[in-house]
This record gives C-alpha cells, structure tokens and sequence, in this order.
C-alpha cells in the first residue's frame, strides 16, 4: 500500500485505497510498477464480458471503453486513477501488469479483452497497420523472413520508442506475452530518459531537434513519410523521444553519424532495464520517455513466441505539449 502514497495526483484524485489489485516496486526497476490483478477480479471480469468475443470489441470500438468499465467497476473504480496519474508520472511512467490466473496460450482471447480494458481506462488503442485492427497479434518463430527486426529472433532489437513513422499521437505502449515455448533469453529491454547518462548531450546538441525522415518497410503498411526531430519536451519542457534506428533516413553525413552516435550510447547504457515478461503479463509503459527494445534468444527449432501489442493516445491526462501553445 505505501507505494500508492508515492504517486502523484497529477491528473485525477487516487483513491485512499486500492481493491482488486496490487501494487509494488518491480524488482527489475523502482520506477517500473508492478501491478497484479486478484484472480478473483480476473475470474469475474472473465465472466461479466464472456458475451463479447474479441470480435465484437474490433467490430464495435464503444465496446472497448465497457469492459474497461466493468474492470474499473470491479476494482470500486480505484484502478483508473492509479492508471491515469501513473503513465504521465514522469518518474515513473511503466507499469508491468500481472492477470493472476491468466497464463497459457488458450487464454488469450481473455488476455485480449482485459489488456483492452486497462488500456480504455487512461486511453485509446489506434489503428494498427500492420494488423488492421486496434491490437497486433503476432508470432516469433526460430526462422523469419520479415523485413523488419521486429520478428527476427536471433539479434537484439534496439531501443526505440514506437510511432515514430505515423502520425498519430502514440503516448502510450502495451506489449503482453500470450505464449511461449523454447525460449532462453529475449528477455524486453526498457530505458528510461532520465537514467540515461548522455541524454542531456544529445538533447543540446542541434541535430537533435532538426526535422529528420521517417519510413516504414512494407509490412508496416504506411504508405507516406513523416518527418520530425529525434527530440521534442513534454508540457514541463523535460526531453522526450520519437526515435528508431531502423526507420530514420538521415538525410546526409553528418546525420548519418550523429544518429549513429546516438545508437551506440543507447545500446551501451548501463541504465537498461533487463526482464521477463511471463505469459500473461504485459508491459504498459509512457511511449515518450521510456524506450523500450528486446534482448536476442538463443536458436532452437521449436522456438515459439506469441506477443500482443497496443499502442495509443491518453484519454484523461497528456504527456505531449499542445502545438498551439508553441
Ligand atoms: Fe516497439
């Protein structure tokens, strides 16, 4: 209980208690919050939605925001306000969700609808591309022929914040492990700006905040570039990040070299944050100061990864300044 006095009010009161969860210090990092929803919610939240398959929630976008309701409805409405003041609480800003009782690939329409009800209580899920749905189920296997890293399993997918190439607001992310089989190592990798040392460096320096290229491969499905700086600041003038090695088209030599700079520094942070995310759990963390990546997995012929992501915009608080007000 006493971690929920150590959050800040920034956007909606918090409640003077908690029901139906917990919340704790994650063990892999002290600005990562672990919180864990009683099995006795799950099983009722299971049951209040068990009407609704997945399908009725892509069909019917309103119905995402009810199951948020009945989660937050169970829980006596203490979960939104700890969800919405803890994704723009600068110092913290991530969460790692635990579903007890949800742990096994058969579960994973059920997976679907609760990661779908946290994520509708401080937010909105946007379009995936890739997917054509609000939420991207995807497989890493042993062997991959994509045009991306993102599911090649064999080689460290570096750190990078997500949305880089489209333009919609991506404030927040949430990637939940639905199965895994064979696995050794891939454990996710996750920095925070502020325990970067070479962030203030960086963000001095002018090519920081110049407007840079942005492209997606195919699979992606975005058709148009975007264009904007590695660099911008949050409503309080702190740094934030829109950044990805794979997307960014330096336009000449001296970007070229100033971003690979940047990429070494990231990589080679002693402040990365290394841990596993077990079947049924999913990390939900602030899209603009914590990067986040994916540590490399030892081969084997029967390697089977299952993710789910979300990645959207803030309903009730806002990490992004107003344009308006520059
Ligand atoms: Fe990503």
């Amino acid at each position: 209980m006493s971690i929920l006095t150590q959050l800040p009010a920034v956007a909606m009161p918090l409640p003077a208690d908690i029901r139906g969860f917990t919340l704790a210090p994650s063990a892999a990092s002290p600005r990562l919050i672990q919180l864990t929803i009683s099995r006795e919610v799950v099983e009722a939240f299971v049951a209040a939605v068990a009407e609704w398959p997945v399908q009725a929630l892509e069909y019917k976008s309103m119905l995402r925001f009810r199951v948020a309701k009945i989660l937050d409805d169970l829980c006596d409405n203490t979960l939104q306000p700890v969800l919405v003041n803890t994704l723009v609480d600068r110092a913290t800003g991530g969460f790692q969700v635990v579903m007890e009782g949800l742990d096994s690939v058969e579960q994973a329409e059920e997976m679907v609808k609760l990661s779908t009800a946290v994520a509708h209580l401080m937010g909105r899920s946007n379009y995936d591309a890739m997917s054509g749905q609000y939420y991207a189920r995807f497989v890493v296997k042993n062997v991959d022929n994509s045009d991306s890293y993102l599911r090649q399993p064999h080689r460290v997918m570096e750190l990078h914040n997500d949305g880089t190439f489209v333009e919609q607001d991506t404030d927040y992310v949430l990637m939940m492990k639905i199965d895994e089989q064979n696995m050794a190592g891939g454990t996710s990798l996750l920095l925070h700006l502020d325990d970067w040392a070479d962030l203030e460096r960086f963000f001095a320096h002018p090519l920081a905040h110049r407007p840079m290229r942005w492209t997606a491969p195919p699979s992606k499905n975005v058709a148009r570039d975007v264009f904007h700086p590695v660099f911008d600041v949050d409503r309080e003038g702190r740094p934030i990040m829109a950044y990805i090695d794979q997307f960014v088209q330096p336009k000449d030599y001296e970007e070229g070299n100033w971003l690979t700079d940047l990429s070494e520094s990231l990589e080679t942070s002693p402040a990365i944050v290394s841990l596993p995310n077990p079947v049924g759990s999913f990390l939900l963390i602030n899209n603009h100061f914590w990067l986040h990546g994916r540590d490399r997995f030892t081969p084997h012929p029967d390697l089977r990864r299952e993710l789910m992501r979300q990645r959207g915009y803030f309903t009730h608080a806002k990490t992004l300044r107003d344009p308006r007000q520059v």
